[in-house]
This record gives structure tokens, sequence and C-alpha cells, in this order.
């Protein structure tokens, strides 16, 4: 019997791309690393797994994992909503736009003038609206890259976000974060800390499944 056997996990792995014009976007540097790192280890624990990424150059093929493309934040929303009532535990490891766009030319922008300026507006917050309508029997992780005040920050997400925990990787840690094989992780709940060395994101992701298991089994 594996860990999570008859359990239904929704993952958000990547970046969002928001676009400007049919060549452009707004992005930044995740790679999807550690979300795919966590589905391929939730399926190895028996779970069935949506994975919903952003774009990415990576791929997963196991029977129990269900990937779902997508590219903008809205896209990725959608996606989760299809899947958040029927899943036990989210995990939020997306890296989302928090603005875009507010129009998006729909031919490719020349440069006519010196200056350009783009008005943005904000995207929806996922982890956060989800938050709103999960159930009590859901378990819900999120992530949260800090570059100062990071404990803090990171109860604050616990509560804005009605996340039962936050997976906290700080800029400051050598290792940790986007571009990097390797994370470096402290887990905030409600009630606990556990800091763990820097490893790699497979071993990190087994250590974010252990987490969860124990802490599901109190409540
Ligand atoms: N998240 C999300 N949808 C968004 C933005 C963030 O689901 N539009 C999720 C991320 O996947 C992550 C968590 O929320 O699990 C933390 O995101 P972050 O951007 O660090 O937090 P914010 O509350 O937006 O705080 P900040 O003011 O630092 O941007």
């Amino acid at each position: 019997m594996h860990l999570f056997s008859g359990k239904k996990v929704m993952i958000t792995a990547g970046p969002t791309y928001e676009p400007i014009d049919p060549v452009r976007f707004i992005g930044n540097h995740s790679t999807g690393k550690m979300g795919f790192a966590l589905a391929q280890c939730f399926a190895e624990e028996g779970a069935e797994v949506q994975l919903i990424s952003g774009p990415t150059s990576l791929t997963l093929n196991h029977p129990l994992v269900q990937v779902t493309n997508v590219m903008t934040a809205d896209q990725m929303f959608a996606a989760c909503q299809q899947h958040a009532q029927e899943t036990d535990i989210w995990v939020f490891s997306a890296a989302v736009a928090d603005y875009r766009p507010k129009e998006v030319a729909g031919t490719k922008i020349k440069k006519n003038e010196d200056t350009f300026t783009i008005e943005l507006v904000k995207n929806v917050d996922i982890a956060a609206t989800l938050g709103k309508q999960k159930r009590p029997d859901q378990f819900t992780v999120g992530f949260a890259l800090e570059t100062n005040n990071e404990m803090e920050n990171a109860r604050a997400k616990l509560l804005k976000k009605n996340l039962n925990m936050v997976v906290l990787n700080s800029l400051n840690d050598p290792g940790a974060g986007f571009k990097h094989d390797t994370n470096k992780i402290t887990i905030v709940k409600p009630e606990a800390v556990e800091t763990y060395e820097l490893k790699s994101k497979e071993q990190v992701a087994q250590d974010i499944i252990a987490s969860i298991k124990a802490e599901m089994a109190c409540v």
C-alpha cells in the first residue's frame, strides 16, 4: 500500500506567459522542475495526479499523471477549476504572473516610439480564489519565494490563501529557487516550522509529500 493510494492531487507548475502581441509575452524564469518532481513523487506513492503546467521544456510520462498544458494565468485558473472539486490535495507550485497586459495587440507592435508603456492589470490569484471554496477535507499547499521577512510573509500567505502549508524558498540561500536543480526549503505550517538541508528537487519533493502526509494524518 502506497502513501497516497486512492488520493487525487492537483499540482500547478511552471511559469505563465501573458501575451503582449502575437510574438511577445511577459513571463518569468520558473522551469517547472519542482512541480514536475512533486507530480512524479506523488504518482510513485500511488496518487492520481492532475498536473497543470505553464510553458516548460519538461515532459512526464506516468500512467497516474495527466498533464494539462496552459499558457496564461487565466487558462491555468480555468484548468484548476475543472479539477478543484474532485481532488483531495492542491499544490500551487506555479510561478503565476501577477499581472497581464490590459490589451493584447492583434498584430506585432512596431518600434515607432522612443518610449513605450504597457498597462498591466492584475491576474486572478489562483491559490487565494480556490482557497475560498476549499472544503475542510481538502489539503492545500502554497509556495513562497521571498527575499526578506521570509517567515512573516509565509505565515501571512497561509492565512491570505487559506493554505494548510507554505513551502518557503529564500532567495538568500545559494542553490535555492529558480534555475537550480537543488532547493533549500522551510515548511511553514500553522503550528510548526520544519527546516531542511539543500537537496535535489526530487529529494525536496519527497520531503514535502512526507510532511503533507504527516499533517493530513493529524487533521
Ligand atoms: N499564486 C497563484 N496565483 C497567482 C499568484 C500566486 O496561485 N496569481 C500562488 C503561487 O503558486 C504560490 C503562492 O500563490 O503557491 C505564492 O505566490 P506569491 O506570488 O509569492 O504570493 P503573493 O501573495 O502574490 O505575494 P506577493 O505580494 O509577494 O506577490
